[in-house]
């Protein structure tokens, strides 16, 4: 095999994951989860689980990644044991594979929207009119025309690599949402209404800590650190022996946390503010509007009542946030078939990336074409109940099918100081029992529900 690519520091890592894990998850997902779930009670939740469950997870496949060198399948084939460890890693592996393709594939309708509605004030600012309108207006075409752009610019970003394609464009793109968002959020926070927006945002309401808002906090985790199905398997996989991946973790996990708490702050407030502008926030049954609702019809009544150009620019500046956002986890939903297909069967990344992106493609379309039936189901089969199945199973390669010598062994590479850190100490049980036992309860009790 041809050598394999490396990020070239540690900084693009860190943007690259975090270009992963930070995506519509959490500018969209977060913030309306909150708000529909009480306010900061759920914020609370959410934090414990993405540092005792999440984070845990997340350290599991960056250790097995880094280990292994290669993608999924080959490398938890490579830390089983035996015939029958061998055939489950293939399993999980394989099954990781299909979901983070099938993640893609509704993501990637969702990313579409985005692009549509960033295009739109461009193309009336240039006069086109109709064309605007077409780019808002939800049609069969539109819808598969925005998908079948955003999944050009994945595959073209795959097809160049790690170095050139995945690092160079997260750390190029990053920064511009971190401003974007930052620009955005000064702006709203001025506007009439803001005010009891970040209180209902900020103030939490203890009482309403349930077990389903535990659930829904630990689904938001998991999918908001692109957990489960490779994807962060595959990035420890492009980093080298000596960075120390503890470390790593806890930064990816504090700025993907980070960066969702500073959504909250725009778009709670922003839906607030739509409201004094008139837009209608609440549902019938008193729960404030989320979804497409939230982001398609409120906010976009909230840039309108804007004056002259401010209106379609702060819209321009906010989708094109959105489609930054995508762009960047897209990516890291693509790398996973990618990596198996120019590893394991050895096909070019061009042309596995763009005969993988085809297929993708058409899995959307088949999604657009029979949306009532499938884009909920699609959802739900992926991010509900195979991430944290995927996880857990995770968690049990590394606790209980792993040589613990070898996986100790690893884990020393890159910080020779790591034994008497807590990490060490508490992280190798709790990996074995606690995470895998918590997320079944958890699962358990979803199906129960
Ligand atoms: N974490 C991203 C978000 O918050 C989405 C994402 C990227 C993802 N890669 C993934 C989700 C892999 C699940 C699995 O939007």
């Amino acid at each position: 095999m041809a050598s394999r690519e490396q990020f070239s520091s540690r900084t693009g890592f860190i943007m690259a994951a975090a270009g992963s894990a930070i995506g519509l998850g959490n500018i969209w997902g977060f913030p309306t989860q909150t708000a529909s779930n009480g306010g900061a009670a759920f914020v609370l939740v959410y934090f414990v689980m993405a540092f005792c469950l999440a984070y845990p997870a997340l350290m599991a496949e960056l250790i097995i990644g880094r280990h292994a060198r290669a993608n999924a399948v080959t490398a938890l084939q490579l830390i089983s044991t035996g015939p029958r460890t061998r055939a489950l890693g293939t399993g999980v592996g394989m099954f990781g594979v299909v979901v983070a393709s099938l993640i893609l594939s509704f993501y990637a309708i969702v990313a579409g929207w985005m692009l549509a509605y960033f295009m739109s004030p461009i193309a009336e600012f240039l006069g086109w009119n109709t064309a605007s309108q077409w780019l808002i207006d939800s049609s069969l075409t539109r819808n598969l025309s925005a998908m079948a752009l955003f999944m050009v610019l994945t595959v073209s970003i795959i097809s160049q690599g790690i170095t050139n394609g995945i690092e160079k464009w997260s750390t190029r793109l990053m920064p511009l949402l971190l401003l974007l968002l930052v620009a955005l959020i000064i702006h709203v926070l001025q506007q009439p209404g803001a005010q009891e927006g970040l209180e209902v945002y900020l103030l939490p309401d203890i009482n309403r800590i349930n077990p389903s808002l535990v659930l829904n906090a630990l689904g938001q985790a998991f999918f908001s650190l692109s957990l489960g199905v490779g994807t962060m398997l595959i990035y420890g996989s492009y980093l080298n022996r000596d960075s120390n991946l503890p470390r790593l973790g806890v930064m990816v996990t504090l700025v993907d946390s980070g960066i969702a708490f500073i959504a909250g702050l725009l778009i709670v407030p922003a839906v607030y503010v739509a409201q004094a502008y008139g837009a209608v926030i609440f549902n019938d049954d008193g729960s404030l509007v989320a979804g497409p609702q939230l982001i398609f019809q409120v906010l976009p009544t909230l840039f309108d009542s804007m004056e002259g150009l401010i209106g379609p620019l702060v819209a321009l500046a906010f989708f094109l946030l959105m489609s930054i956002a995508s762009l960047t986890s897209s990516i890291s939903m693509l790398e996973v078939p990618v990596a198996l297909t120019t590893e394991k069967y050895g096909l070019a990344r061009p042309k596995a990336t763009i005969l993988i992106g085809i297929l993708i493609t058409a899995a959307s379309t088949i999604i657009l074409l029979n949306f009532d039936q499938l884009f909920e189901a699609v959802i739900a089969f992926t991010t509900v109940y195979s991430q944290p199945l995927l996880g857990a199973l995770l968690c049990v390669f590394v606790g209980w099918i792993w040589h613990r010598d070898n996986l100790l062994s690893e884990i020393k590479q890159g910080d020779p100081n790591i034994e008497s850190t807590l990490f060490w100490k508490i992280w190798p049980s709790y990996v074995r029992i606690v995470c895998p036992l918590l997320i079944l309860a958890t699962f358990i009790q979803s199906l129960v529900n």
